[in-house]
C-alpha cells in the first residue's frame, strides 16, 4: 500500500513513523490510514458512478466509530449484521435510508428497531425469517422492504470457512425455492419484494465466480419480471478480495464494468457490500518482540500481540506479511516462527518468516484493518489494544486500550463469598 511506505529503512503509516505511534500508546495497537481507507472506497463509487448505485461498507470489518464517520462522510451506505451494528451507524450520525441489515439469525427486536429507524432494506435468508419480519412490521404498522438472499450455489473457491454460496452452506434461500418465496413474499403483509441480493463468500481473486452469480440473479430477475414482480435492485454482496500474499484481484474498476455489461439495460439499482478490500490494506497490526528464543528445530519470536488480539492467522492459517518496522543490518536474518504469549500451541501470527531481529524490535502485521480489531477477545484476559487513525502526519487514538478493571466490571462475587 502506498500509504504504509519505509522511509530511510523506517515504516511510516501516511508521514506518522510507527516508531513514534509506538511509543505514544503502546504495543499491541491497530494502525489505520485515512487516504487508504478513502481511496478504497472511492474505487468503489468512482466505479459505480455511471449508474443507480449504493455501496453499503459492511461493519463486519472493521466497525470502529472513526472509520464509520469517514465513510458517511464520504456518501457511503453500511451492511449491517446487528442491532449492535445499527446503532453504531446512527452514532456516527449515518443515513438509515442507505443501510442494508443481513444475516441468517436476525432476532425480533432488532427487526423492530431496524425498522423503527426505516432502514433501506432486509436481506432475508430464510421463509421462516420473512414470515417472522411481515408479522413485526405488521405489529408496527410498516411494511419492511426485503431482498430474498438467494444461494446461487456457485464455489467461491476460497477458503471453506468464509465461502458462503454453495447450497451445503447455511446461507440463503435455495435458488431453486427463490421464484416460489417471491411469490409468496408479494402477497404477505408486511413485506415488498424490492430487491434480490447473493454473497457467495469473501477474498475472492477472481470475477467468475461473481459473474456466475450474477447471471443465475439476473435469470430469476427475468422469470420474476415477466410474472409481473419488479425488483428495483440487485445486490452483489462482499467486495473483491486483496492481496495479501502477492495475490491480484480485479480492481473495483474492472468489476463493476464487468457486472454493468451483463446487467445491460435492465434499470436495476446496484448494491453492493464491500468490507475487507476496504479496510483490510488501510491498516496494520504493531507488535513488540519480547523474547527471542532461537532453537535447533525451531526458533521463535514471541511477540506482545497474540491470537486474541488478531485471531485470522490461528483461525484461518491466514497468511499476513510481517516485516520489522525498522531495518537492521547488525543481525542476520533467520527464520522465526512469530508468536503470541496465549497459552495456545495455535497461538501464532506467522510461521518460518525471514527477519533479521533483535528484542525490542517492533513489527508490523501488515493487511489487519479488516476482521482484525472487530475479530478480537479477552482470552487470557488480556485487554483488546487500542486503534489509531494515522492522517497525514497526525496520530489521532479512535479507541483506547481496553483498561483492565473493565474487564470484569460487569461480574460478581457469589453472596457471602469471601476470601478464606
Ligand atoms: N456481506 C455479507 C452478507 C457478508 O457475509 C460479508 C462477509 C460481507 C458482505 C463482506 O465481505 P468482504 O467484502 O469483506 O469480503 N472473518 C473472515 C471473513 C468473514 C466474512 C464474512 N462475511 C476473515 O477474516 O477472513
Amino acid at each position: 500500500s502506498p500509504h504504509f511506505v519505509y522511509r530511510q529503512g523506517e515504516l511510516y503509516a501516511e508521514d506518522a513513523p510507527l516508531t513514534r505511534v509506538a511509543a505514544q500508546v503502546g504495543t499491541p495497537c491497530y494502525v489505520y490510514s485515512k487516504a487508504a481507507f478513502t481511496e478504497h472506497y472511492r474505487a468503489y463509487a468512482q466505479a459505480l458512478a455511471g449508474g443507480p448505485h449504493l455501496v453499503c461498507y459492511a461493519l463486519k470489518a472493521n466497525s470502529n466509530l472513526a472509520v464509520l464517520g469517514l465513510l458517511a462522510s464520504l456518501g457511503a451506505g453500511f451492511d449491517i449484521v446487528s442491532v449492535g451494528e445499527l446503532e453504531r451507524v446512527l452514532a456516527v450520525g449515518g443515513d438509515p435510508g442507505r443501510i442494508v441489515f443481513s444475516g441468517v439469525g436476525k432476532r425480533e427486536d432488532e427487526m423492530r428497531r431496524a425498522l423503527a429507524v426505516d432502514i433501506k432494506c432486509f436481506n432475508v435468508e430464510s421463509e421462516a425469517e420473512l414470515e417472522q419480519l411481515a408479522r413485526t412490521a405488521r405489529s408496527m404498522g410498516r411494511t419492511a422492504r426485503v431482498s430474498l438472499r438467494v444461494n446461487p450455489d456457485v464455489d467461491a473457491g476460497t477458503h471453506p470457512y468464509i465461502s458462503t454460496g454453495l447450497k451445503e452452506n447455511k446461507f440463503g434461500i435455495a435458488i431453486a425455492d427463490a421464484e416460489r418465496v417471491y411469490h409468496y413474499a408479494r402477497e404477505l403483509a408486511g413485506v415488498e419484494p424490492i430487491g434480490i441480493d447473493c454473497h457467495i463468500g469473501s477474498q475472492l481473486t477472481e470475477l467468475s465466480p461473481f459473474m456466475d452469480a450474477l447471471d443465475r440473479l439476473l435469470e430469476l430477475h427475468d422469470r420474476l419480471a415477466a410474472a409481473g414482480i419488479v425488483i428495483r435492485h440487485l445486490d452483489l454482496g462482499g467486495g473483491l478480495g486483496v492481496d495479501y500474499q502477492g495475490e491480484t484481484p480485479p480492481s473495483p474498476g474492472e468489476y463493476i464494468a464487468a457486472l454493468r455489461q451483463r446487467i445491460g439495460e435492465r434499470p436495476l439499482e446496484l448494491i453492493l457490500e464491500p468490507g475487507r478490500s476496504i479496510a483490510a490494506n488501510a491498516g496494520l497490526m504493531l507488535t513488540r518482540v519480547m523474547y527471542l528464543k532461537p532453537g535447533e528445530h525451531r526458533s521463535f519470536a514471541i511477540v506482545d500481540g497474540a491470537m486474541n488480539d488478531l485471531i485470522r492467522p490461528s483461525l484461518y492459517q491466514a497468511w499476513q506479511r510481517i516485516t520489522a518496522v525498522c531495518e537492521r543490518h547488525d543481525v542476520e536474518t533467520h527464520r522465526w516462527e512469530i508468536v503470541g504469549p496465549v497459552c495456545e500451541s495455535g497461538d501464532y501470527l506467522g510461521h518460518d518468516r525471514p527477519l533479521a531481529i533483535a528484542a525490542g524490535d517492533l513489527l508490523a502485521v501488515h493487511s489487519a484493518g479488516a476482521y482484525g480489531f472487530v475479530m478480537a477477545s479477552n482470552y487470557n484476559t488480556r485487554p483488546r489494544p487500542p486503534e489509531v487513525m494515522i492522517d497525514g502526519s497526525e496520530i489521532h487514538v479512535v479507541r483506547q486500550r481496553e483498561r483492565l478493571d473493565a474487564l470484569w466490571a460487569g461480574e460478581s462475587l457469589l453472596p457471602g463469598a469471601t476470601p478464606a
